[in-house]
């Protein structure tokens, strides 16, 4: 195992069993991570009521800056202000991890386990998977921090209504429809979901056979030591429209917990909601290979992204109808943000596809058609070069206006980034007219 030396910086993240009640962590500093783990191990069964549990370890190349950058985001929620202690829940713990990693005096992560036998805790692994591995940029991972900021993003009623209205009514009838990152209808505005509340209204006229909302009690409801999660269920009986409220012990209500998972599996026919950003790839994992039906709100950036571009070259998700910039955050102020639905459910006749200059490469205008360094051709604004046999590179809007469903395909599942005399551009996605 490599030693560690005084130049070595690290931030861990530890928390104790007498933290169970009270839930916090403590997001400490150190030169030495294995004495710091051996410490803890120390500590660990010696008052055998108090075991200590690391979550997160990482190195870094200037701890007391990365730390002060810890304490200066999150002081809110800090507890004992001269500990390093903060209040403690796996949402947090994610928000946590995602801020460290994205800091720029991030090196890498390290892997710890515990061996059963001795109780002691090893560094098995200093290494992190790359960047590339894991279909992310730097950038990307900046951005996914300050999206996991803003991951309270409400969709707004009438951009549920403009989607929803757009699919053919058969789709919906006697149909179970789950939203597995929804609030139910609640008398309190901030703890409604435009999605239930749009299929609530409309429950009878499009033929639904339930509502499912799982509510993720991570979020919001932190400091309210109450908070669990809780499944809602709406049916129409011969007695009338019946609404329960669960709250199975234990449940937190994330998408991945074996209850959701349960639900998506065995009752969901299609799938409605607007996931967390943060959590993006996971939620598509596991939307997308369930094999349900689903029109969801993700980033407008996907089928350019490469953790995501796969689906789209294997025709597993195509885009919906309609772009959203404008979303509710919980005080339901407008914000910003830029998404688009995404779907598996066929599109009829699509009206985008009017957005698409399809034209011999010699009618694309010349500002829009540039060769990079590579030579790959580059297009813009929606032009497509339909007598053009070699891979060439377009951005979003040319697939948001279903160019995929027009003879061309994605034939490289990463990113393509050109670069013009050295000059790196916006990502694009490579395709070829089939
Ligand atoms: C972008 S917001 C959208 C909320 C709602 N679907 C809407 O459109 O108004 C994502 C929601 O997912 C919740 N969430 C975060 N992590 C989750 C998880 N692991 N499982 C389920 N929901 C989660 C967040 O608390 C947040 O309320």
């Amino acid at each position: 195992m490599e030693m560690d030396n005084e130049n070595n910086q690290y931030i861990y993240i530890v928390q104790s069993s007498s933290a169970e009640e009270k839930p916090f962590c403590k997001i400490g500093k150190t030169n030495d991570l294995d004495r710091r783990l051996k410490e803890y191990n120390n500590i660990t069964g010696k008052p055998t009521n108090i075991v200590y549990r690391y979550l997160f370890a990482c190195e870094v190349s200037d701890m007391s800056s990365v730390e002060n950058a810890i304490k200066e985001e999150f002081s809110y929620i800090r507890e004992v202000k001269n500990k390093e202690i903060y209040f403690f829940n796996p949402e947090l713990l994610d928000k946590y991890i995602n801020f460290i990693k994205s800091h720029k005096l991030f090196v890498k992560e390290i892997f710890t386990k515990i061996d059963d036998k001795k109780q002691e805790i090893k560094i098995i692994k200093k290494t992190t998977p790359s960047l590339e591995e894991r279909g992310l940029t730097r950038k990307d991972l900046l951005q996914n921090a300050k999206k996991t900021k803003n991951d309270e993003f409400y969709t707004r009623y009438e951009d549920v209504e403009k989607e929803m209205t757009m699919y053919a009514q058969e789709i919906w009838e006697d149909s179970v429809v789950f939203c597995n990152c929804d609030d139910a209808v609640d008398t309190d505005e901030r703890k409604t979901s435009a999605f239930a509340l749009y299929f609530i209204k409309n429950f009878k006229e499009i033929g639904l056979k339930k509502l499912i909302c799982t509510h993720y009690s991570g979020g919001l409801d932190l400091f309210n030591q109450g908070a669990k999660g809780y499944i809602f269920t709406y049916i129409f009986t011969k007695t009338g429209f019946k609404e329960e409220k669960e709250y199975p012990k234990g449940y937190t209500g994330s998408f991945d917990e074996p209850l959701s998972l349960k639900i998506l599996n065995e009752e969901a026919d299609i799938i409605c909601t607007n996931p967390p950003f943060s959590k993006m790839a996971e939620y598509w994992k596991i939307v997308v290979e369930s094999g349900k039906k689903f029109i969801i709100l993700s980033a407008m950036t996907n089928p350019i992204n490469t953790a995501f571009i796969h689906y789209f070259m294997e025709n597993k998700v195509w885009t919906g109808y309609n772009r959203v910039d404008n979303f509710l955050n919980p005080k339901k102020e407008p914000v910003v943000n830029e998404a688009f639905w995404y779907t598996n459910i066929p599109i009829n006749d699509r009206p985008r596809y009017k957005q698409l200059k399809i034209m011999p490469l010699k009618d694309i205008p010349e500002k829009h058609k540039k060769y990079d360094d590579s030579k790959i051709l580059v297009v813009d604004n929606c032009y497509i070069p339909n007598d053009y046999k070699k891979p060439f590179a377009i951005s979003v809007f040319p697939i948001f206006n279903g160019i995929l469903e027009k003879g061309y395909k994605i034939i490289q599942k990463k990113q393509y980034e050109p670069y013009i005399n050295g000059k790196r551009k916006f990502g694009r996605v490579l395709v070829q007219k089939i």
